[in-house]
């Protein structure tokens, strides 16, 4: 029997105490040095683990160390906590029994921090998956809050616990985490107001003022610096190693994975901040009538921002730190507070909003990790409670604490050492018994129901009458001065009445770790935890719902007059209930302790590590494993966990349990020194064996697995062939159907093709077939046809020929009668019947010629030249004569439609026609403008005006003329202006009259044969006007001109006809010269201009050009 562990291997010391040689109490405390200085921090007794605290951080917490922990066998590694949380889960997982870690030790032992591994370890190697990964991340961050609320720095310790913890934490059958639930126990709330020196109040007061952003500092009303506040302690608020603010972040975010709400955290931090502006609300006293003093608040600034906060009333609870109702039987007294009830009712108020927001933090957390209710659960508790503690000054909350540490060492003392002891001997095992202190007395000694300290207190509190911390003391000093460890100076033992080192007003108790001196003073009030009606009223009433739900006492329609349970009382109720859930499971203990009392490294007091292993009883308990045995089990169960290890118990025992391990130890070949058979029992004396089973069971195990795989693989493979060779078939079956479809198919397709050509061809002979009777037929009817058709001709032929033959015999008949009628006619119509055909004819004629003509009649217009041809030669002369007689016609017509005035200047047309008409070459341009006489518009236009005016008479010509010079032969223009009377040369510019001859002095007008303007106006000799000789001009209207002359010359009675000379020579008379003025016909040039030069004094010579 060889098993090989690294408990025993290369080890520091002696890993196990168990295997100390010697042991002694000096050897004891050398190996826990030499592991110690080794970094070697846990060592074991049997299955409890020493934990010794190292006071720095060690590399052996890390995931690595989880996975060589996981799985294995306690003894198997090196001593590690993880050992110890592996051996309980895995219990807990495979063997379905409820485990509790019970962490023991005293105030900086490292408890609270052994717990946190134990969790993380259990997370880390539990199952994985986003819901249990929830669930652990919840477990796991409840911690930083509740240790930021319920933990202080001591002059014990930095981080040390003020509160109980009991944590179950629930598995499914799988061994993942469903839930957990938070056991809180009695928070040392008398810190909130106050505490020692070298201490500091909790940690969020700390974490709050330096870790919270400006602006929610402003919201909560707080300043940072930590002086301004009477409840925070000034001496220790840095703490070495202790970064406030971020574990203020750390421990929001925490809240925030736990599950609170946003307004939730902001509703716990304005409680936080309100119990910091409680502690600076100061009394000052104020006189009354009756001598008596009353409480006034000094300042109430800090009143006021406390109240906005909660949303208070400001008078409400300024009323209520002044005055104190009591009710009792409907009757209600009302009286006055002084300064220093003012200020306990402050304090009160102070602690009891604190612990009551503790409690509730608690509730909230559990209502989060709280697993889903299923029918079962195993749980697995964490016991992290406040070590055992001796103060310079100690006082009600130590005695609880201390009180409960007694407690635990006895269940510790129960469960280990008599327990133990009492079973060897139940069982008839041979045994020795081992003395050790049991501490059952000193339990007694406080929560005995008579005369406990607890149940006196109660009494005390309870008692009607003055009672007083002394009174109280006084009754101790009666009731438990026979005790043996009670210890006070006026008890009525008078053994202590010359120790001087106790004083008067307190007892002193000797616990199991160490005699500790109590003060009386504040006993009775912390027992009866005295909150005023009327604070709690107040603070009900309060616009805030956290806080409502904080203090329903307050709920004035639920007021209850029975007294509250004492503190004391419910304490030891809880610790009581404590106690009985953790007898119901396996325990699992950690021994914690601390190896110096200065919270350093590296450092190991002897003295302070032998008492504390003196108190814990731990050479006892290692006295006890050493004379006993290491395990036991009854029979079935080992029976049937080992029963694989041996043929003839495998797999069934047919005979009684007992039989079937005894022949299973023979058969393995035990040593009997190794085991004792008890009565129910089994015993195994050295870990060692139960590796060996162990081991044997885990490789029998293994073979068994090997052989189930074995089985299970060809069964698993067998089965798989059977259902592939299944799956064939029908593959097969499948397939073939499906190949045999198909076949057919193509087949049947096959069919229809050679069916569908053979029909074809079929159909395809008969229409060949019905084609050809068809055509025989249509050959028989065409044939028939034609045949029908020719007899039908031939008839016909024969019919037309009879009926020509007919019709030719009837005219030849005809004209035979014809010329034998007019043969003997004929001589009586010759005579008459020609002249009358030619009549006949003639008028035929006539009237034909007539319809023709009036459908092919000309224009209305005198100048349509138009006229239809003749039609026949002998009607030439009537033809022309008609087309004469209808242009007169036509002209009369046009002529009778004329008004007077178109009239009048027709007749100027016509005037102007016989004059020159075939006489001058420029007329014939002249028909065709008409003659508008007023170029000018004389009388309308502005610039004649004045010219105008001068006239007498209508101006029946006004145009611009060309007034040759006489000198040079070129021209100047000039209005011409015609009257009834005169002749008006005037300026073209100014409109200024240059010459006026009156018509009589005009005796005749030149103009030339050619076609330019020029013409010569002749004066009478001797007359006024003839003064300056003719005017020789030249006009763009002369034919209008001449002719208007001419007219108005006629017209006038008294004139003489004026004469138009016309010839291409005349002569003008120039003041005292004639000259000649010639006309010749020139070249075209200068722009086709008439030029006109003088050529010499009697010869004036006009070019006019031959195309003008
Ligand atoms: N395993 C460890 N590794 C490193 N430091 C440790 C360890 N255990 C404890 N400590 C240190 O010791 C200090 C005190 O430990 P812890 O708070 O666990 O004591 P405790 O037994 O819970 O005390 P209390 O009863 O006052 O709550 C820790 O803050 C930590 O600095
Ligand atoms: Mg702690």
């Amino acid at each position: 029997m060889e098993v090989k562990t690294s408990l025993l291997d290369n080890m520091i010391g002696v890993g196990d105490m168990v295997l100390l040689e010697p042991l002694s109490e000096d050897s004891f405390i050398a190996n826990l040095r030499n592991r110690f200085d080794h970094n070697e921090i846990y060592t074991y007794i049997g299955s409890v683990v020493i934990s010794m605290n190292p006071y720095r951080s060690l590399p052996i917490f890390t995931p690595e160390k989880v996975e060589e922990y996981r799985n294995r066998n306690f003894y198997e590694l090196s001593p590690h906590i993880y050992a110890l949380a592996d051996e309980a889960y895995r219990s807990l997982r495979d063997q379905d029994k409820d485990q509790c870690i019970l962490i023991t030790g005293e105030s900086g032992a490292g408890k609270t921090e052994a717990s946190k591994l134990v969790m993380s370890y259990v997370a880390a190697v539990c199952g994985k998956g986003q819901e249990v990964n929830k669930v652990k991340e919840q477990l796991l961050q409840s911690n930083p809050v509740l240790e930021a609320f319920g933990n202080a720095k001591t002059v014990r310790n930095d981080n040390s616990s003020r509160f109980g913890k009991y944590m179950d934490i629930e598995f499914d059958f799988k061994g993942d985490p469903l839930g957990g639930v938070i056991s809180n126990y009695l928070l040392e709330k008398s810190r909130v107001v106050k505490q020692p020196r070298g201490e500091r109040n909790f940690h969020i007061f700390y974490q709050l003022l330096s870790g919270a952003s400006d602006d929610t500092l402003k919201k909560l009303k707080l300043d940072r610096d930590f002086s301004k506040y009477n409840y925070l302690s000034l001496d220790s608020a840095a703490v070495n190693g202790l970064d406030d603010a971020a574990n203020f972040r750390t421990v929001r975010n925490a809240m925030q994975i736990v599950g609170f709400m946003e307004d939730e955290v902001q509703s716990v931090l304005e409680l936080v901040a309100a119990v910091l502006k409680l502690g600076n609300i100061e009394f000052k006293p104020e006189s009354r009538c009756n001598g008596n003093d009353e409480s006034r608040i000094r300042d109430k600034n800090d009143l006021k921002e406390m109240c906005e906060l909660l949303g208070t009333e400001q008078t409400v609870l300024e009323r209520a730190f002044s005055y104190r109702t009591v009710e009792a039987k409907q009757e209600k007294v009302c009286t006055t507070l002084n300064v220093a009830q003012a200020y306990y009712a402050r304090d009160a108020l102070a602690k009891n909003l604190y612990s009551r927001l503790f409690s509730w933090l608690v509730t909230r957390i559990n209502e989060s990790i709280k697993a889903a209710p299923k029918s079962r659960h195993k749980v697995m508790g964490v016991l992290d409670i406040y070590g055992f503690e001796i103060f310079e000054e100690n006082s009600f909350e130590q005695f609880i604490i201390n009180y409960c540490n007694e407690k635990l060492q006895q269940i510790f003392i129960e469960l280990t050492l008599r327990e133990e002891q009492e079973e060897y001997v139940r069982e008839g095992i041979e045994w020795t018994n081992i003395e050790y202190f049991n501490n059952a007395i000193i339990c007694d000694l406080i929560e005995n129901h008579q005369n406990g300290i607890l149940a006196m207190l109660d009494e005390e509190c309870l008692r009607p009458g003055t009672v007083t911390d002394e009174t109280f003391l006084d009754k101790l000093n009666t009731i438990c001065a026979e005790h043996l460890h009670f210890e006070s100076r006026l008890s009525k033992s008078s053994k202590f009445l010359t120790d001087h080192s106790l004083p008067h007003n307190c007892f002193r108790i000797q616990h199991y770790a160490g005699k500790v001196l109590y003060r009386a003073e504040g006993f009775v009030d912390k027992n009866n935890d005295l909150l005023y009606r009327d604070l709690s009223q107040a603070m009900y009433k309060a616009n805030h719902s956290l806080m409502k739900q904080l203090f329903p006492e307050g709920n004035p329609a639920k007021v209850n007059l029975k007294r509250p349970p004492t503190a004391g009382f419910q304490f030891r109720h809880s610790v009581g209930t404590l106690m009985r859930n953790l007898q119901t499971k396996n325990p699992n203990y950690i021994r914690c302790i601390k190896p110096n009392d200065k919270k350093a490294s590296h450092i190991f007091t002897d003295s302070l590590v032998c008492h504390q292993v003196r108190y814990l009883g731990l050479m006892e308990n290692v006295r006890v494993r050493r004379a006993g045995y290491a395990f036991r089990q009854a029979y079935e169960p080992c029976l049937e966990r080992y029963k694989m290890l041996c043929k003839r118990t495998w797999p069934h025992w047919r005979g009684p349990a007992r039989e079937g391990v005894e022949v299973l130890m023979a058969d393995l070949t035990v040593p009997a020194e190794e085991f004792s058979f008890g009565r129910s029992k089994v015993f195994i004396r050295n870990p060692r064996t139960l590796f060996f089973l162990e081991e044997r069971r885990r490789q029998c195990l293994q073979d068994l697995a090997t052989l189930i795989q074995k089985i299970y693989r060809g069964w698993k493979c067998r089965s798989h062939f059977l259902l592939l060779k299944k799956s064939q078939i029908v593959v097969a079956a499948w397939y073939r159907r499906y190949a045999q479809q198909n076949k057919y198919k193509r087949i049947k397709s096959a069919t229809t093709v050679v069916q569908s050509y053979t029909r074809g061809w079929q159909a395809r002979k008969l229409l060949r077939e019905l084609k050809y009777q068809k055509r025989c037929e249509e050959a028989v009817t065409t044939i028939s046809a034609y045949w029908h058709g020719t007899q039908a001709r031939r008839e016909l032929r024969r019919l037309k020929e009879e009926a020509r033959r007919k019709h030719a015999v009837a005219v030849i008949w005809a004209y035979w009668k014809g010329l034998k009628v007019r043969r003997e006619y004929r001589k009586f119509f010759r005579a008459n019947a020609g002249k009358k055909i030619y009549n006949f004819t003639i008028q035929r004629i006539m009237q034909k010629y007539f319809l023709g003509l009036k459908s092919t009649m000309p224009s209305m217009s005198p100048i349509d030249k138009s006229w239809p041809v003749k039609p026949y030669l002998f009607l030439d002369g009537v033809h022309s004569e008609l087309r004469r007689i209808f242009h007169l016609w036509r002209c009369k017509k046009y002529r009778s439609e004329f008004t007077e005035e178109k009239k009048a200047v027709f007749e100027e047309k016509l005037e102007a026609s016989e004059i020159f008409k075939d006489k001058k070459a420029l007329y014939a341009s002249s028909v065709s403008q008409p003659f508008m006489g007023d170029y000018l518009e004389i009388s309308k236009n502005p610039k004649y005006q004045k010219l105008n005016s001068a006239m007498d008479e209508k101006v029946l010509l006004a145009d611009v003329v060309n007034k040759i010079n006489r000198a040079n032969g070129k021209g100047t223009a000039r209005i011409f202006l015609l009257t009834k009377n005169s002749v008006v040369l005037a300026d073209q510019k100014t409109g200024q009259v240059k010459a006026s001859v009156p018509l009589p002095d005009l005796t005749s007008v030149s103009v030339s044969t050619q076609s330019d303007g020029f013409f010569a106006l002749k004066l009478k000799e001797g007359s006024a006007s003839a003064i300056k000789g003719d005017f020789l001009l030249s006009s763009e209207h002369l034919i209008e001109i001449i002719t208007k002359l001419h007219r108005t010359g006629a017209t006038a009675a008294d004139s003489e006809q004026l004469n138009i000379d016309i010839s291409d020579e005349f002569l003008v008379q120039f003041k005292h010269d004639k000259v000649c003025v010639k006309f010749i016909q020139g070249a075209p040039k200068n722009g086709n201009s008439v030029s006109c030069k003088r050529k010499n004094n009697r010869l004036l010579e006009v070019s006019v050009p031959s195309t003008v």
